[in-house]
């Protein structure tokens, strides 16, 4: 498949979101055709997903009906908005993916990354990111950063062990595929960590070809 399929991965609070705008705007700047999506959501079913997983009133859910709800999110967004612009040979950025999957219900809930994997696989019929971005900070500090921001979510609002299982999970990961996932120091100015994550890119577009 054309295009290049880059995501953003690590624990709530550590920041990618903003770094995943910052790389768009700075790959469009240079001529690129980009779209950005969230997961879950980036579509309008998706985005009707995420309310349910993320309201705080749906504390009885089970941890396999937030896995299957999780994919279910994540095969309309592939199949409705991912795959086409691939094809069409743009480059598409997802503020998380796949790995968060893994890590939060596969090591966090503790349903075993080869069934996350399994289920996934019909999702997104086994599409994988060319180029993923872990920022990688402190769960306590990442923790302090939740809390100082605004309301906290379903997800968010998970106990310190759950957040430290999902960090170790994360570096777990990386670990695994170093090829693809680049672990980035988030404890760090902004414009240093988006600096780096670009000329990463660079890199990567260059040596690939695009
Ligand atoms: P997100 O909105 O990216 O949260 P934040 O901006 O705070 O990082 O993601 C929503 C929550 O969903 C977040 O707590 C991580 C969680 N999540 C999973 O547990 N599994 C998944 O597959 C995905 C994509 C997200």
């Amino acid at each position: 498949m054309s295009g290049l399929f880059i995501t953003f991965e690590g624990n709530d609070g550590s920041g990618k979101s903003t770094q995943a705008k910052l790389l768009k705007d700075y790959l469009s700047k240079q001529g690129f055709c980009v779209s950005l999506f969230r997961e879950p959501g980036g579509t309008e079913i998706s985005e009707k997903i995420r309310d349910i997983i993320l309201d705080n009133a749906y504390y009885k859910m089970k941890h396999m009906t937030e896995a299957y709800l999780y994919a279910a999110a994540r095969c309309q967004l592939v199949h409705e908005k991912i795959m086409p612009a691939l094809k069409g040979g743009q480059i598409v950025i997802c503020d998380r993916f796949l790995d968060s999957s893994l890590v939060y219900q596969g090591i966090g809930r503790g349903l075993g990354v080869d069934l996350i994997e399994d289920l996934n696989r019909y999702a997104t019929g086994g599409l994988k990111p060319d180029l993923t971005f872990f920022l990688h900070l402190d769960p306590g500090e990442a923790m302090k950063r939740r809390i100082e921001e605004r309301e906290l979510d379903r997800m968010e609002n998970q106990k310190a062990y759950f957040h430290n299982r999902v960090y170790r999970g994360f570096l777990e990961i990386a670990e695994r595929e170093p090829m693809r996932i680049a672990t980035i120091e988030a404890n760090r100015p902004l414009e240093a960590i988006s600096k780096e994550i670009a000329g990463l890119t660079d890199r990567f577009i260059n040596e690939r070809g695009l």
